[in-house]
């Protein structure tokens, strides 16, 4: 691994993502440096890492948090935290005035051979790495939100990626305990957020049509869909829910789902009203003031699954 180089990966960014990001490194054994553009923010890091690891150790998802925690080091400039680094992990705003800003300043900071990874959700690494020398060294890394919990990463490349950097970058998240996967090419939101997109445009269109609450939504993928996609894929599940297999499935059904989906070709709607009303119904069920509680609520039911996911065969 990079460390027996001395070399290390550097965090760019550390705010949600760009902090759970340092916890999957330091947790797989590499040594860390963290920059973020704002000081407070850097100043209580410390403390946000020490939660979120006693919360690990306590669901048997790490060892001893001190060695990790240790293994995560602050830095005081871009420059310092990218010196000697084999990989860069950017995970500042999704905005592509301020990606490219970065992205400047990284041409001509990092080693010859390092690579950059960008959590972005959605930006294409093409709009923020034109005409830079160190364009074909990146990629977009996109993760889900806590990193260190849901281990899936997109890896996008530009056109101008360079393919030995897919490939490392796949072999380096394999490394730490991540589950790449490889986009071919760029679209916009990639294949994750694409997914979410088709389900929250139909859950929005049946909740503007009267069909159905929040709640029942809601319960409808927790309680339903959701149960077993966390272990298996839509093309998996219908797979198994016919005697035939996916073929006798799509025989059976393909007519249902065609139908559904020459329905929808126009709803579009985050309207306004439609937001409003949700946010209604969202906040009489919970205050915006425990909307942090329930965050914690919920990676601590992400670690408990994890830990069970852990005790199960593939
Ligand atoms: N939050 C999510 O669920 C999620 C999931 C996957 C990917 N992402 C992506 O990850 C990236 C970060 O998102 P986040 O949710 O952590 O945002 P965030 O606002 O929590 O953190 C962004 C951090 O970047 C810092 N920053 C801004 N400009 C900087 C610069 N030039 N140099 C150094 N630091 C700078 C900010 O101070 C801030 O701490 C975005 O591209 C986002 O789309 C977010």
């Amino acid at each position: 691994m990079t460390t027996s180089q001395n070399r290390h990966i550097a965090i760019v960014g550390a705010g949600l993502v760009g902090m759970g990001w340092a916890i999957v490194f330091a947790r797989a054994g590499c040594e860390v440096c963290v920059y973020d553009a704002s000081p407070e923010l850097l100043a209580g890091l410390p403390d946000k890492l020490a939660g979120s690891l006693a919360d690990l150790h306590e669901f048997g998802l790490i060892d001893a948090p001190e060695p990790i925690a240790a293994r995560i080091r602050i830095a005081t400039s871009l420059a310092e935290a990218v010196r000697n680094a084999s990989y860069v992990q950017e995970s500042i705003l999704e905005r592509v005035n301020v990606k490219q800003a970065l992205y400047r300043e990284l041409d001509g900071l990092i080693d010859d051979d390092a690579i950059v990874g960008s959590s972005s959700s959605g930006i294409p690494s093409s709009e923020f790495t034109e005409g830079l020398s160190i364009a074909p060294r990146c990629l977009v890394a996109h993760p889900v939100n806590p990193p260190y919990l849901m281990p899936v990463v997109e890896l996008v490349p530009a056109e101008w990626t360079h393919p030995e950097v897919l490939d490392r970058a796949h072999a380096l998240m394999t490394q730490v305990g991540q589950h790449p996967i490889r986009v071919s090419r760029e679209v916009q939101g990639f294949i994750l957020n694409r997914l979410q997109g088709v389900l929250l445009r139909e859950a929005w269109a049946l909740y503007d049509e009267g069909y159905c609450s929040l709640a029942d939504i809601d319960t409808t993928i927790s309680k339903g869909l959701g149960m077993r996609w966390s272990f298996m894929g839509p093309f998996e599940t219908i797979d198994l829910n016919a005697p035939g297999g996916i073929a006798d499935y799509a025989h059976r059904l393909g007519g249902l789902y065609r139908d559904i989906a020459a329905e929808r070709t126009d709803f579009a709607s985050w309207s306004d009203a439609l937001i409003q009303r949700a946010e209604y119904e969202r906040r009489a069920a919970l205050p915006l003031e425990n909307l942090g509680e329930r965050s914690k609520w919920r990676d601590r039911r992400l670690m408990a699954l994890a830990a069970h996911q852990n005790e199960q065969e593939t």
